[in-house]
């Protein structure tokens, strides 16, 4: 059997090669309905069945070769789901080529949709669908090998009476033309038709459809590539004004670091504030939160990360989820070297600076369960890898390639490798074994025993498979642009014994700080024994941190005012806290994980049934994977 823990599927048999999507969105009976073509390649001799992973669908019926075929499907299991298995005709060569077609609905369990009223739009007057599909929901959307061990090729036709986007290249009707081919939005059904020709790990198959509008970013002199934006209406001025000036920068900049692009189109997605995560690198569409409006460009490092992905990932894939590392430790290392080129150096050392603030959080958060401190985690059958899912496998990974990039000698023999590396696995997907037998092949190559010994200095065993709280080297960063926000926290701590009218704090002390350094500047704060409650009010009030629209710099002051569970602070600040995330009731949830789960476990800390009833309140409008991460967060289920 193949060796992806999350996945039932026999992909070592028989593999995808391309599947053929039909698909029917119904918005009155939110559900997708319609049917998956598998092409598939036969790697073995006489095997007796190809197996799908599937998750909560509903099967009509299936085919083989065009000819109605019996199936089957397991009982569920709690993680991996339902595995279809489907008898084939004996006999049957390596290298032939068999045709799969399965008739289904998806269903409400289904945890890849979220299927979103018109009130929970930005425009109120259109419903709204989208999918989340990593790490292991593709399976809940349509039966799939749901392995990143398998790499297929797609085509779909999407009926549906609001403009229909997925991750692939858009044939009809055309992205610039009228929106939705003119006819009349959430009425008519229109039928779109994509293609995805670069073979991508199941993962990356995203739908969204809803009221949606395309602005396409000034092309670059001599590119093929073309870049652009999709969001409500509502939103577009404001989307497009915060990314049209770095996203093909970026891209082209990535392509100077790496290799040329090869998806062709890469345009950018805004969904509405459910969306659970920051940004999600689906292929030709990458999927963002709306937090990363804040209206002064200083988000965009995701940007950075998610079309970093496109190498890094996208290209060169994860075997399977205990070596994720791969994927996003080297997009967070790249994305950072992108930093560095397009805006400063110190940029580069100020991002990790705050990542190991946010890894040293994830890596106390698992005090009870090492195994996922470490990079490389072995999972077992049918372990949930959400459950390990942390920045551990970022920063600890970015680390471990910026300390190889310095053992080895610096950028200049450094970056030939990362070019090296990505040329070679192109397409494939990859364990730690393969990268790590690569690196030492490429400096055999190039530079021999000199770098061999350099090599041999790295204490592999402590990265991959340490545990505990410390990176198994010191690292050093540009710590430049976060002095200022340091010296502020210090003054702040100094002061903890002064009466507040005798404080010498003014509103404008923050004036100078981008909002990367007023976070740093919270995130110090919080280092420190807590502040009392009169001074973490009067911060509140002089700053107006609680109120900011910049939800990183929000997040880490209710980090900060929460600290000590009993005081007065903590008690006022967890109840706007949690109406915060709960969107106050609105049904706009602040749905990205990364502040709803931070904030409920914070305020949990303080008043448990505050958390939990602000949670139940609008539990519905979070994001299906989003509810179940909460839910356990707040041990109401385990
Ligand atoms: N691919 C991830 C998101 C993801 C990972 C979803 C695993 C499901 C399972 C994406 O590239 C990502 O890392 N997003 C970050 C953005 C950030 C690091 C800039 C996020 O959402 O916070
Ligand atoms: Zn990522």
């Amino acid at each position: 059997m193949a060796d992806d823990p999350t996945s039932q599927a026999n992909y070592t048999e028989i593999a995808t090669e391309h599947v053929s999507f039909k698909w029917t969105i119904d918005f009155a009976n939110q559900k997708i309905a319609g049917s998956a073509t598998h092409d598939l390649r036969v790697l073995k001799d006489d095997i007796g069945e190809v197996i799908f992973d599937t998750a909560d669908l509903v099967l009509d019926s299936v085919e083989v070769e065009g000819k109605s075929s019996s199936y089957e499907v397991k009982p569920k299991h709690p993680i991996m789901g339902s595995a279809l298995h489907i008898p084939l005709p004996s006999g049957l060569k390596s290298g032939s080529l068999i045709k799969a077609t399965i008739k289904y609905e998806t269903t409400k369990e289904c945890t890849a949709l979220q299927w979103l009223a018109k009130e929970q739009t930005q425009g109120k007057s259109f419903p709204y669908l989208f999918s989340q599909c990593q790490p292991i929901y593709a399976r809940a959307m349509a039966p799939v090998q749901d392995s990143p061990s398998v790499k297929i090729k797609y085509s779909a036709e999407v009926t549906s009476i609001l403009p229909a986007l997925m991750s692939a290249i858009r044939q009809s009707p055309p992205s610039d033309g009228p929106a939705h081919d003119g006819k009349v939005i959430g009425k008519d059904a229109v039928t779109y038709i994509y293609h995805q020709p670069i073979p991508i790990p199941s993962y990356l198959i995203a739908i969204a459809a809803g009221n949606v509008v395309y602005r396409p970013f000034p092309r670059l002199p001599g590119k093929e590539w073309t870049c652009g934006i999709w969001s409500e209406p509502e939103l577009i001025e404001a989307a497009y004004w915060e990314f049209s000036e770095d996203t093909a920068r970026f891209l082209a900049s990535a392509e100077d670091i790496v290799v040329p692009y090869r998806f062709g189109v890469y345009d950018l997605l805004v969904l509405p504030p459910s969306f659970p995560y920051g940004g999600m690198e689906n292929a030709c569409l990458t999927f963002l939160t709306p937090t990363l409006l804040a209206g002064d460009r200083t988000l965009v490092d995701v940007i950075a990360h998610e079309l970093t992905h496109s190498w890094f990932g996208n290209g060169v894939t994860h075997a399977h989820a205990s070596h994720f590392w791969l994927n996003e430790g080297w997009t967070t290392y790249i994305e950072r070297l992108l930093l560095q080129v397009l805006h400063s150096p110190a940029e580069r050392g100020f991002s990790f600076i705050i990542g190991n603030k946010a890894l040293k959080d994830d890596l106390e958060m698992y005090v009870d369960r090492p195994k996922y401190q470490r990079l490389v985690i072995e999972f077992e059958k049918g372990e949930d890898p959400d459950d390990a899912y942390s920045r551990i496998p970022y920063d600890k990974g970015a680390n471990l390639i910026l300390h190889l990039e310095r053992t080895l000698g610096g950028l200049d023999v450094f970056l030939p490798y990362v070019r090296d590396y990505v040329s070679t696995f192109m397409g494939k997907s990859i364990t730690t074994q393969q990268w790590k037998s690569h690196l030492y092949g490429y400096y055999e190559r190039n530079g021999g025993a000199e770098k061999i010994k350099a090599l041999d200095s790295i204490d592999w065993e402590a990265w991959f498979y340490g545990e505990g709280l410390e990176l198994p080297v010191k690292m050093e960063y540009d710590s430049s642009l976060a002095e200022s926000a340091y010296k502020l926290a210090e003054r702040w701590d100094s002061s903890r014994s002064v009466e507040i009218s005798k404080l010498a704090f003014q509103a404008n002390d923050l004036d100078a700080f981008s909002s990367t350094q007023k976070v740093v500047f919270l995130e110090r704060l919080q280092s420190y024994k807590p502040l009392p409650s009169s001074h973490i009010e009067h911060l509140a009030s002089l700053y107006k941190v609680s109120s900011t629209h910049n939800a990183e710099i929000r997040l880490r002051f209710y980090q900060f005012s929460l600290a000590d569970p009993s005081s007065p602070a903590a008690q006022k600040y967890a109840a706007e806290a949690a109406d915060w995330v709960i969107g106050g009731g609105s049904g706009m949830v602040v749905g990205r994980m990364k502040f709803c789960r931070d904030v409920f476990r914070a305020v949990f800390k303080v008043n448990k049934d505050l958390a939990i009833n602000a949670f139940q309140k609008e539990k519905n409008s979070f994001h299906p994977i989003a509810r179940k991460l909460i839910e356990k967060d707040l041990k109401l289920s385990s």
